[in-house]
């Protein structure tokens, strides 16, 4: 694990076993990530110049993966922003609770693997940037 001073952010550095024949990396729910996983989606075909995210959780916990390619993560924990560079299938960007995300400047072929604790509610979103300034000091 990496800090990145960020509020409920954080890098995983997962496993990678490395072997001529191709590299294997695993995921396993209460230990690489630290949480139960209900879910995992994923990010494909994202057309240049197009942006996902713009929205904070109110409980969901998630790891972000760029399993192919590369994108930009700006995440912001109503103090601080930062944008980190996914690039490497062996590194996983920890995000939880109440910390708005935007993802852009997907390369061509990327894919973005999300591990999720819950299963989809949109209920647990903020999906107004306002709304979640009002309650970011609330987690
Ligand atoms: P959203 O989470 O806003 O996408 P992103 O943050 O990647 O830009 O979801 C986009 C749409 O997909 C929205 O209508 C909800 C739906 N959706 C599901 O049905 N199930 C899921 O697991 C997710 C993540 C989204």
């Amino acid at each position: 694990m990496t800090s990145i001073a960020l509020k409920n952010c954080w890098i995983i550095d997962l496993p990678v076993i490395r072997d001529p024949r191709g590299n294997l990396t695993s995921i396993e729910a209460n230990n690489t990530v630290p949480f139960p996983i209900s879910r995992t989606y994923y990010l494909y075909d994202v057309p240049a110049g197009t942006e996902r995210g713009g929205h904070a959780h109110k409980t969901l916990q998630q790891v972000l993966i760029a399993l192919s390619g590369s994108f930009d993560v700006i995440i912001n924990d109503g103090q601080t922003e930062k944008k980190e560079t996914l690039n490497r299938p062996y590194c996983g960007l920890y995000i939880g609770p109440m910390v708005w995300r935007e993802l852009k400047n997907f390369s061509s072929g990327a894919v973005c693997l999300v591990i999720a604790s819950k299963h989809y509610a949109e209920e647990d979103y903020i999906r107004n940037y306002n709304q979640f300034r009002a309650n970011d000091g609330k987690n």
